[in-house]
């Protein structure tokens, strides 16, 4: 397809996808880039296993919230009846603690995931390792998404390591099983998240699933910071983007990169945009967690959206010693308007 052809393509109907981010992609986040031109979003990740055991606090990753877009749950495990056991209580909410405005998009599963304590039970990208273990769950999965009409899809990466590359054939064999859609994080679990990505391992897996399995989509992942990011991985095939750190001070990227396929100038944000915006995210995950919990979780979170602005380095010191939503709020409305430390530029 040529690139213009594939531009007006893209414009309405590129699957722009906000990546699950343990920490990160809960509720309050997902709807402010669901609000910006995110098509779909992913949960922070939820253990099968403690979803098994009712476990109170796992409740709270199973949330959907008024206002957010279509919300896929990611769930992790390596036994494929608790993983359907899983998929099927975050389908129907059957748990208590769970609260959804609208029903959930759909259900991943994490083959991806580097963390020793995840992988060492065999579990995220430790599946890499086990494809017939992965197909299995997938297998298991599946017939509860299709009992309740809800795609199933898979995150993997490259390979274990670089002498292991293996995700052109694991997304066929994780498609064959049932798989509606495979995302590739194109590095290996070894490569953790150190720059670079493995391009050449996408548009293998891209050849291997249109010729074996070309009903499953793809959809790629790894360092789209910008519109030009994207058109590199949809100019390979790709039947989307899903986007990480590069959403997490800047949720506009998925209407920059819609705005830019559209031939518009993307928006770019004022320095007070991106410090209202900062404060928008703490008032809303304070609501929905608690003062204490909720400014905890905001310190890492605001220092993204104010990363580069002129005081941040002054403003990200404030922001961590700040106790309460009031002193937070304070200092994200003051600003870069504070005095600078001798020499600090930023
Ligand atoms: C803080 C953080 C938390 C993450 N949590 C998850 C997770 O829960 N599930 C998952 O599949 N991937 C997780 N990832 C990986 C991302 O989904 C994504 O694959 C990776 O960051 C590469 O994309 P990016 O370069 O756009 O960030 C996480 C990444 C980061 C940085």
């Amino acid at each position: 397809m040529e690139r213009d052809e594939n531009r007006d393509t893209i414009r309405d109907t590129i699957r722009l996808v906000l990546a699950p981010m343990a920490g990160y992609t809960d509720g309050p986040f997902r709807r402010i880039c669901a609000e910006n031109g995110c098509r779909e979003t992913v949960s922070e990740m939820i253990s099968a296993a403690a979803l098994h055991y009712k476990d109170k606090k796992t409740a709270s990753l199973a949330r959907i919230l008024e206002g957010e877009g279509p919300v896929t749950f990611q769930i992790f495990g390596h036994d494929p009846v608790m993983m359907a056991e899983g998929a099927e209580i975050l389908l129907t909410g059957g748990y208590e603690g769970c609260r959804y405005a609208a029903d959930p998009a759909g259900i991943d599963i994490n083959m991806g995931c580097p963390v020793r304590k995840i992988t060492s039970n065999g579990d995220g990208s430790g599946l890499m390792k086990t494809p017939e273990l992965a197909a299995k769950i997938v297998e298991a999965v599946k017939p509860v998404c299709v009992r309740y009409g809800k795609p199933l899809s898979v995150k993997i990466r490259a390979g274990w390591d670089k002498d292991s590359i293996n995700a052109p054939e694991m997304a066929v064999m994780l498609a064959q099983a049932g798989a509606d859609r495979v995302s590739l994080h194109c590095r290996t679990k070894e490569e953790l998240y150190t720059p670079g990505i493995r391009l050449e391992v996408l548009a293998d897996t891209i050849a291997a699933l249109r010729k074996a399995a070309p009903a499953c989509e793809i959809v790629g992942n790894g360092d789209i910071n910008t519109w030009a990011d994207a058109m590199t991985m949809l100019d390979m095939g790709c039947h989307g983007v899903m986007i990480g750190r590069g959403a997490l001070g800047n949720p506009w990227i998925f209407r920059q990169i819609l705005e830019a396929a559209a031939g518009q100038t993307p928006f770019e944000p004022t320095e007070r945009q991106r410090r209202e915006m900062a404060a928008r995210l703490v008032r809303e995950v304070v609501a929905e967690k608690g003062e204490t919990v909720g400014i905890r979780e905001s310190r890492g979170r605001a220092a993204y959206f104010i990363h580069g602005l002129r005081g941040s380095a002054k403003m990200r010191d404030r922001l961590n010693h700040a106790a309460t939503m009031t002193e937070f709020l304070a200092i994200l409305e003051e600003g870069g308007d504070m005095p600078c430390d001798e020499g600090e530029t930023k």
